[in-house]
């Protein structure tokens, strides 16, 4: 454990020498590659003499400075770095390393995914590629040749624009590629290979022609028109909403199926996972097909939030991500349902990123500290960063933001700049002042507001109480400013007024009056802030019936939902107002994906996270009883509902049709509940006849919950059709890992030695040990097994690749939250993962903070 360090912000630096431009050659080779990477480097600080360039396992076969090749005298190769002592002022430096891609199971730098080439630099990949200033802070122009084999690489790719082929007589052939805008080393990517594609075109607002690609194994074209669309579409609103345009003559995506991530960035060459590229209805589902334009959206997106404006260092990833997932976020919102993206994103924000800020791992959305950059990509500095985006568009209104953001591409263009760059432009532009707002950068935990109401003469009067939570380490942290939006309803659910009231005071009170009776209230409408409120009574009914703001009805019906469920967990009986309400909701008449979500029941996660000691058990039952209770008095209703809206051969991907999807599936589920054999056999027969992939999904995971006779006949016709096709197994395997049926971790285990299975695959590690760890029921079984099992998956995959291996370590994150029976058990696992040799820095880093949590 002796090199674990830990990189603080307040220690950041300049960079003291700047790279003008970088003329990289790689030779791949079926056994290595051979790297020569010619810099031209200048000193920023004359002071300094030795130039320290990041590097990871060198193998180096020559050093030059100039025309001298440098004697091992003139340089040191630490751990991580090779020293070039003695530097002039201005210099070539010219580098020629070996590196191993077939040997890279980390996935990082340059590897090999199947028979592709391919590579991933962010955070800090480009260092296994070749000794480098690899910070983000360090930008250069990239000219970047690619030599290999002529049959088995038809195809050789890197950033920009491609400015020559060299074409031998031999089996060899190369190509050069040129990228005119200056780039830190985490935006570099290659690729070569023998792959399929197909082409389209973009010719952009100032009349620019862009030509598009997008890359696959071959045989998966025809998968990458939806993907395509979506780039299409993603372009032409970035033009639109933020007056942004492509600036290369090419944009290149690549869809390859080893991935740690969704995707990258890279500039003029995006990397994917092939799981956010490749659909079509015969494999993909409506979410899937969702997935893949918001993904794609975000990458390109990144062109101008990350590339041409990039991050200081890595304590600024939000800067990039939080700003660029709130743009993504908008363009779904504008491409699609917004109701239902608003209640989407919500309800992700809640189940990943509140439990991660209740967790020992909580930190800000710009981190203080770190051991691992990979382990800081999180909900929070995404999710969290993206909801305090959307705080200051709502403090500074449409208008003034896009104002806001013109100065900010106008002022920052070609830089490596700081939050608080983007924090100046937001309010040099609109004259709000943000100096109060900054501390949402800076502090962790969510922070939730105490509402009392009272009525009297007249006038309503709401006292809000900010109460804060402490850091990890037991500080006291600072009350927010921040907008909330309110309404007040009078008794026929008219809106009386709508305000967006500042909030900046630990206690404050705000009053309306000239009220004839008394007013209900809305409170938090779209979910403005990212808080938690907490309130004594509400009418949570009245609001499910009449709110006209489609976030708060959809959160009166959770909330009345986990009311009615907490009861019944003490034991208290069914509330039967709840019933009827929900009665009412299966008789709107709305947009149905926006009442599927209305419909749905709180998730455990949600039901978990207000218990102070977590026991699933109650939860899971008292969920049942409900579920069932529904089911039994309005089996009619949900069955009208279904028949209303199954049309099995249906394949349309427009809006109606894909809702009509989502309600029918979400009452099949509730239905499911009732475990009665019509229900099974409807799903049976929704399983045999639908031809679209969400239908089959769905009915597959009821009989799998239900039914183990009839599951066992349609998983073995499932993966006869599907089993080579890897994103598909991927479904397969998380409906068994998530099953609630007895035996779930037995079946995981036996899964592993499927022939589909590839530990070095990290979407069916994810979909098969990640889906498990996730699975509370069987991860928390009281003999201790599952945790076993994950602790076991850890230490192994720790040794493959440790970006997968800290992301399984998650699963023990709620061990703080269990009851002493549970830690006890967890506690040993934990130090035994912790007590391995050799164990990396990304689940050191983890697990040594849930450890810790539990000493103080
Ligand atoms: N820049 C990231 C990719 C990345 C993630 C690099 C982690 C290094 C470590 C990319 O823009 C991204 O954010 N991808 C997301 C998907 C996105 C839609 C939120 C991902 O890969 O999960
Ligand atoms: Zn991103």
């Amino acid at each position: 454990m002796s090199e674990i360090k830990t990189i603080h912000l307040k220690e950041y630096k300049k960079p003291a020498f700047s790279i003008e431009s970088v003329n990289l050659t790689f030779e791949l080779f079926e056994e290595y590659a051979l790297v020569s990477n010619i810099m031209s480097i200048k000193k920023i600080d004359e002071t300094q003499s030795i130039l320290s360039l990041d590097s990871i396992d060198l193998e180096l076969k020559e050093l030059w400075i100039n025309d001298l090749q440098l004697s091992d005298s003139r340089y040191t190769i630490e751990d991580e770095k090779l020293n070039v002592l003695n530097v002039p002022s201005a210099f070539t430096l010219k580098i020629i390393n070996k590196i191993y891609p077939q040997n890279n199971t980390e996935l990082e730098g340059l590897y090999k995914s199947g028979t592709i080439f391919c590579t991933q630099n962010e955070p800090e990949g480009f260092r296994c590629i070749t000794p480098y200033l690899d910070r983000p802070d360090v930008m250069s122009v990239f000219t970047t040749t690619v030599i290999a084999d002529k049959e088995l690489y038809p195809v050789l790719l890197s950033n920009g624009n491609k400015t020559q082929c060299h074409d031998s007589f031999d089996s060899r052939h190369g190509v050069t590629w040129e990228d005119p805008h200056p780039k830190p080393s985490y935006l570099f990517a290659l690729v070569a290979g023998d792959l399929g594609s197909i082409s389209d075109e973009y010719t952009t607002a100032s009349g620019e022609y862009v030509e598009l690609n997008i890359y696959c194994d071959k045989g998966n074209e025809s998968k990458c028109h939806h993907a395509m669309k979506s780039l299409k579409e993603a372009m032409l609103w970035d033009e639109e909403k933020y007056g942004r345009e492509y600036d290369l003559e090419i944009y290149n995506i690549v869809a390859v199926d080893s991935f740690n991530m969704g995707a990258m960035e890279n500039k003029g060459l995006n990397i994917f996972n092939s799981a956010y590229v490749l659909a079509d209805t015969d494999t993909a589902s409506d979410a899937n097909y969702m997935g893949i334009q918001s993904v794609i959206a975000h990458e390109y997106f990144h062109n101008w939030t990350g590339n041409r404006i990039t991050c200081r260092d890595w304590f600024q990833l939000t800067l990039k991500e939080g700003l660029t997932v709130f743009r993504d976020q908008c363009f779904s919102s504008d491409l699609n349902s917004s109701e239902v993206q608003r209640i989407e994103d919500v309800k992700a924000l809640r189940e990943r990123q509140f439990v991660e800020d209740a967790s020992p791992t909580a930190h800000p959305i710009q981190p203080k500290s770190y051991i691992s950059m990979n382990n800081f990509y999180t909900s929070t500095v995404y999710e969290k960063g993206a909801e305090v985006i959307r705080m200051i568009h709502t403090l500074l209104g449409e208008e003034n933001y896009r104002k806001a953001t013109d100065l900010y591409f106008e002022t920052f263009d070609g830089q490596a700049v700081t939050t608080e760059d983007f924090l100046w432009a937001m309010s040099e532009a609109s004259g709000v002042d943000l100096s109060a707002f900054k501390l949402w950068y800076h502090q962790s935990g969510t922070p939730k507001l105490e509402v009392k109401e009272s009525y009297n003469n007249g006038v309503f009067t709401l006292s809000l109480k900010q109460i804060i939570p402490d850091t990890v380490s037991g500080k006291t942290q600072q009350v927010y400013f921040y907008p909330l939006k309110m309404a007040l309803l009078d008794e026929n659910g008219i809106e009386l007024l709508e305000k967006t009231l500042l909030i900046s005071k630990e206690l404050e009170e705000f009053s309306f009056e000239g009220l004839s009776t008394k007013p209900t209230l809305s409170i938090n409408r779209d979910f403005c802030a990212p808080i938690i409120i907490e309130e004594e009574h509400s009418n949570f009914s009245f609001l499910m019936k009449h709110d006209t703001n489609s976030f708060v009805k959809y959160e009166a019906a959770q909330s009345f939902a986990i009311e009615t469920i907490e009861a019944l967990m003490r034991n208290e009986g069914l509330n039967e107002e709840y019933i009827e309400a929900y009665g009412h909701l299966l008789d709107l008449d709305i947009d149905l994906s926006y009442k599927a979500l209305l419909l749905e029941l709180p998730s455990v996660s949600t039901l978990m996270q207000r218990m102070s000691i977590v026991d699933f058990e109650p939860i899971y039952k008292a969920k049942e009883e409900l579920s069932l209770r529904l089911a039994t008095v309005f089996k009619e209703k949900l069955l009208n509902i279904y028949t209303q809206n199954h049309f099995a051969k249906s394949v349309e991907l427009d809006a109606l049709s894909m809702s009509q999807r989502a309600i029918k599936n979400r009452v099949l589920r509730a239905l499911s509940s009732l475990e009665s054999q019509d229900i099974t056999l409807l799903a049976k027969t929704q399983y045999e006849e639908s031809l679209t992939m969400t239908d089959r999904v769905v009915a597959l995971d009821i009989l799998e919950n239900t039914h183990p006779t009839f599951a066992q006949v349609a998983l073995r016709d499932f993966y006869a059709k599907y089993k080579n096709e890897t994103l598909v197994m991927n479904k397969y395997f998380s409906i068994l890992a998530a099953s609630d049926r007895e035996g779930t971790l037995q079946r995981v285990v036996a899964l592993q030695n499927d022939e589909v299975y590839d530990e070095k695959v990290p979407n069916l590690v994810r979909s098969l040990v990640g889906v498990f760890a996730r699975n509370y029921k069987h991860f928390h079984s009281k003999d201790g097994a599952g945790y076993s099992f994950v602790a076991n998956k850890i230490i192994e995959i720790d040794k493959i690749n440790p970006q997968m291996a800290s992301g399984l370590c998650g699963a023990f994150k709620i061990y703080n939250k269990m009851n002493d029976i549970s830690q006890t058990l967890m506690k040993v696992e934990l130090e035994r993962i912790i007590s391995t040799q050799e164990l990396s820095k990304n689940s050191f880093e983890i697990i040594s903070k849930i450890l810790k949590i539990n000493k103080k």
